[in-house]
Formats: C-alpha cells, structure tokens, sequence
C-alpha cells in the first residue's frame, strides 16, 4: 500500500504538531456537486451506487480533484446495517430513507440478525479498498457507522422522524427491547468498523446524529454507553498505525465531558457551542471537529472567510483541532463556495501553528 503523503488530519487528530489546520466536510461527495449528480444517475439509484465499487470509488474522490482537502470519506451511508439486518430499505424522492420492514417489539428485536460484515456487507469493505488503492496515499480515508442510538430510531420509526415518538415510546413501555435491540447494533457497528479498518480504513467517525433528541439521563443509557462499548471495542491499529475514532453527537454539546471520557481521540462539535470553550472543558485529553454552520455556505466568500477565521480565533493556537462543518453539507450549496470554505481554512490557518 502505497505511503501517507498527508497525515495532517490523523496527526491533528492525535494532538501532534502539524502546518495547518486540516478541512474535510461532512457529506462532501453529495448532491451539491453536478459531477456527483451524474454519476449518481447512472448508477440509478443511491443504494445501487453505494453498491457498485467502481462508481463509488469515482464519488469519493470527485470532491478530492476540486478542492484541497485533508480526507476522504469512504462513501455509502450509516443504513448499511440495517439494510443487511433484513429491514428492506428503500430511499422515496424528497423523503429521506424508509423501511419496508420496521422493529417495532421484543420479537422483532429478537429475530434480527448481527450481519457477517465481511459477508453481508461485502460491499462496503469492496468499496474501502478500491478507495484506498486510488487514493495512492495522497489523504487518509475515514470509515464510518451510525451510532447505534441512530440506527434504532431509523429501524423502529420506518425512516426519520421530527418526534421520535415510536422510539421513545418504546423507552418507556418496553425498555428491555429496546436495549436488546442497541446491543445487537453495538454489536454489529463494532464488529463492521473493524472489518472496515481491516480492509483500509485510517480513521474511522461514529454518526450520532440523533442523540441530541435524549433527555441528560438517557443520553447516557440509550446512546453514550454504547458507544462507549463500541469504542471499547475497536481494533485500533492498522499495522502499527494507530486509527482514531471520532464521535459525533448532533446537539451534544451540553455532555462533551462525558462523550471525551469514552476514550475517543476526536470529538465532533456542531455550530451550536463556542470551539474555543469546547476546548477549554476537555483540555488535551481529545481532538475537536467542527464547526461551522453549513448554512454559511450560503453567504458570499467574503462572510465565509469571516466566519472560518472566527472559529479558527475561538479555537487558537496548537493542534488538535479538524475543520469541518456542524453537519452534512446541504444539496443547494454552490461548489465554489464550499471551495471558498476550503481555502479560507487552508490559507488562515498557518498563523495558528508555528
Ligand atoms: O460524507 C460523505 O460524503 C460520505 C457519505 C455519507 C452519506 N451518508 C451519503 C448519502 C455519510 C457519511 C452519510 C451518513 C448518514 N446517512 C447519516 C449521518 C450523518 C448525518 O447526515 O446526520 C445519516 C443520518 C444518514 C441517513 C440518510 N442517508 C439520510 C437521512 C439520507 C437522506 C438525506 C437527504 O438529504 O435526502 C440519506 C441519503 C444519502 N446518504 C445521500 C448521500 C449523498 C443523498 C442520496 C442521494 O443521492 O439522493
């Protein structure tokens, strides 16, 4: 495998000493871009692209020829698993993502499945190492899986929701299904990370995008703890190379303490919380991601600037701090101003590491 040319982002995540601030974007192989767009349609539909090598291969690195970033992010989604689960899932235009077959008891959770990743989800390490080997060393490429916390609310809501009220009122009337069911995912989650890292993955980020919608207390019951299981549980060594793992908790802000304490090298922040306080609370002991508004992305280069170098302020000097955005990059964005975006970072970034 050929050598790392660029390890800004692994270093920074492992709080050594780089030349500038690293930049990725979350969701940046996506909808904004035409070239995505295209290939996209002759794949048909999403699930067939995620599922064919090559044209995957080809949607990750299109961001990487248009813009001078620091990683590449493996592309496919975090309802792999509950697709190889049995659950059915299909995508309706304009809806997000939907079950057929939704969890909705004790006996649905019991009759699932923990898929063999290197079978079921052959796909998926098929697609980590056509990446890296067209990669050629030139950026890490980051795995990824939903939290497990996530994935239920997916398998037990049918798709997404804005009340997650199936799920919660499973909680409530039915908790032992409910932690069958986020073991079972810990489970699973665990074991497809690592045949990720085993296929190629650098680094590899847990989505928890929907622990935000938890009271303090099941924060910890329902999403944290298996996390932290999980993170307990990663292989995280990739032939004498150490492999970060980044959690990412939307809306978590409030219990960053308790998501560092999990034993993660790297913390995903969104743009509600202030970076350079984030790093006040959890000092050297992880790496912080974020955490621009995607909205901004909506504004001239000049504001875009304004705000990257505002954050690189409130974060200040020394690594330990990946650039990205607060989330998923949205379908409307111009691509040059996610360009502008990226070489804001890259050009005011140096003053902060000397
Ligand atoms: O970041 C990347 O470039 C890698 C690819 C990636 C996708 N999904 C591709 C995708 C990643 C890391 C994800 C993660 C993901 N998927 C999350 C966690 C991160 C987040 O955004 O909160 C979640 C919750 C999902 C579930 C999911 N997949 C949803 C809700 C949707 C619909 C979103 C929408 O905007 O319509 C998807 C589909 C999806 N996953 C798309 C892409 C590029 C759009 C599909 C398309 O081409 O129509």
């Amino acid at each position: 495998m050929a050598e790392l040319k660029n390890r800004r982002y692994l270093d920074a995540l492992l709080r050594k000493p780089v030349d500038r601030t690293p930049v990725w974007m979350m969701r940046q192989a996506g909808r904004y871009l035409p070239e995505y767009r295209a290939t996209r349609a002759q794949a048909g539909d999403f699930m067939a692209l995620c599922k064919n090598t090559e044209l995957a291969t080809e949607v990750t690195m299109q961001p990487l020829r248009r813009y001078p970033l620091d990683a590449a992010i493996l592309f496919s989604d975090i309802l792999t698993i509950p697709d190889a689960m049995g659950l059915g899932l299909y995508f309706e235009t304009g809806e997000g993502p939907k079950f057929k077959n939704p969890v909705r008891d004790l006996m649905d959770v019991s009759a699932l499945k923990v898929p063999d990743p290197n079978k079921d989800l052959k796909y998926v390490m098929d697609a980590v190492s056509s990446i890296r080997r067209e990669l050629k060393g030139e950026v890490p490429l980051i795995g990824f899986s939903g939290s497990p916390w996530t994935l239920a609310t997916y398998m037990v809501e049918g798709g997404s929701s804005k009340t997650f009220s199936k799920i919660k009122r499973m909680a409530y009337e039915e908790p032992e299904a409910l932690h069958l069911l986020l073991t079972k995912l810990a489970e699973s989650v665990t074991e497809y990370l690592n045949a990720q890292i085993d296929a190629g993955a650098q680094a590899v980020q847990i989505f928890d995008t929907w622990g935000g919608v938890l009271t303090h207390h099941d924060y910890r019951e329902y999403s944290l703890d298996y996390m932290a299981k999980i993170v307990d549980g990663l292989n995280r060594n990739n032939n004498g190379e150490k492999v970060p793992v980044v959690l990412f908790t939307k809306n978590g802000g409030l219990w960053l303490e308790d998501i560092a304490a999990t034993g993660c090298d790297g913390v995903g922040l969104d743009w509600t919380i202030n970076i350079g306080d984030a790093r006040k609370r959890v000092g050297d002991k992880v790496a912080l991601q974020g955490n621009m508004d995607p909205a901004v992305l909506y504004a001239s280069p000049d504001r875009i600037r304004q705000e990257v170098s505002m954050i690189l302020d409130s974060y200040g000097e020394g690594t330990g701090h990946v650039f990205n955005l607060g989330h998923g990059i949205t379908p409307e964005v111009n691509p040059d101003n996610a360009g502008a975006f990226i070489n804001a970072v890259v050009e005011l970034s140096k003053t902060y590491h000397k």
